[in-house]
């Protein structure tokens, strides 16, 4: 992973084309055949893992966007409860922490003030301990951590994270698993986990073919002034992700909604002139998520899907639908990330805004 951009035209592009490598890098020596090595946490960590009983998870921009996916994951197969906040909220208010609490901080750069001042604050008592997931070594907040689990993602130049957000899905996929496997639960779940962590590499280079499509898909934007995206489940997150990284760098106004609160609001926007993007696996709320669509549809929006290739796509244009492989439900949410970060590349490439230095932002937020 070279500091040069190479064969391309930016380093964002780069680095949404690392990711399968970035992947792997942060996968190695972290999984048994069907179990995950909790040794990497230290050596007692298996017993650690067992005590837990809430957790707290804290993060800004994208990294807190992984934390959000990483709630479902969670309390879905582990029962955790999970709660999940901005670092700039968590800091200033009083926070229950009931006993026995795992503090998470998420953050690329491990530098971020506000991430950095909740872990600070956090560290005064409380919580049984804390871990930071970080993609720099020596960084603030991978010192000051009780507990480290390191993405290993490269250097990521480009302001809108790309490599950085699908490895720290990675980890925390991983951690779940961790905490599955202390506490002698679903060990059959343990083992599909692991089996779907590993064919991540292969199936995110599948979703990277998908960039001819994209860039067809992208001129459709050129006139646009707001979209919305939509996701259901763990895709709820992914959409906030795709809406952000639209927001970043082509400067188009975006929202994501969970699909079902469409009918609270807005619904209200929808016309020929808005485009809406919804993220549709094939998953048990596939069904759910088809009716919110046809509330879009039959208001004449513009509607682009996500969607899984083994699904008859009734009623949909070619030309509006884009398919990605059928994978397990839990590691869905890092396959749909890709096509979402090429959009809004290639959005920004029809735009002609300066993808890796959008106006107003910066990589790495260090005073509040
Ligand atoms: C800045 C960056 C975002 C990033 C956020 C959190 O706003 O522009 O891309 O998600 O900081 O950064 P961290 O390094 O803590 O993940």
């Amino acid at each position: 992973l070279s500091l040069d951009k190479g064969e391309y035209r930016h380093y964002m592009l780069k680095e949404i084309f690392e990711q399968p490598g970035a992947i792997n890098d942060t996968l190695a020596g972290t999984l048994g055949t069907d179990h995950v090595l909790t040794a990497i946490l230290g050596p007692d960590a298996e017993a650690r893992l067992g005590n837990i009983e809430h957790i707290h998870i804290v993060a800004c921009g994208t990294s807190y966007h992984a934390g959000l996916v990483a709630r479902y994951w969670i309390e879905g197969q582990v029962g955790i409860p999970c709660q999940v906040e901005v670092a700039s909220e968590y800091r200033y208010r009083t926070v229950a922490v009931p006993a026995n609490t795992l503090l998470i901080t998420i953050s690329q750069s491990g530098e971020t003030a506000d991430t950095l001042a909740a872990l600070r604050f956090a560290a005064k008592g409380g919580y049984l301990a804390t871990l930071a997931i970080c993609n720099v070594a020596g960084s603030s907040l991978v010192r000051e951590a009780d507990w480290r689990l390191l993405t290993h993602a490269g250097p990521e130049i480009g302001v809108a994270s790309t490599k950085a957000f699908t490895t720290q899905l990675v980890a925390l996929l991983w951690l779940t698993t961790a905490l599955l496997q202390s506490r002698s639960g679903n060990q059959a779940q343990v083992a599909a986990n692991v089996a779907a962590l590993r064919q991540l590499p292969e199936l995110i280079s599948r979703a990277l073919e998908l960039e001819p499509q994209i860039t067809r898909l992208a001129e459709r934007f050129a006139n646009k002034h707001h979209t919305l995206f939509l996701g259901r489940g763990p895709h709820y997150p992914i959409a906030m992700e795709g809406a952000l990284k639209l927001k970043e760098i082509s400067y188009i106004h975006a929202e994501a909604y969970a699909a079902g609160e469409l009918k609270h609001g807005p619904l209200a926007l929808v016309d020929e002139n808005m485009p809406v993007v919804s993220v549709a696996p094939s998953d048990s709320l596939l069904e759910k998520l088809r009716s919110n669509l046809e509330e879009v549809r039959a208001r004449g929006g513009e509607l682009i899907t996500f969607a899984c290739e083994s699904i008859d796509q009734e009623g949909a244009s070619p030309q509006d639908t884009l398919s990605l492989p059928e994978v397990a439900d839990v590691i869905s949410p890092v396959l749909y990330t890709i096509p979402l970060q090429m959009l809004s590349y290639h959005v920004a490439l029809v735009k002609g805004t300066d993808v890796d230095k959008p106006r107003n932002l910066a990589k790495s937020v260090t005073v509040e």
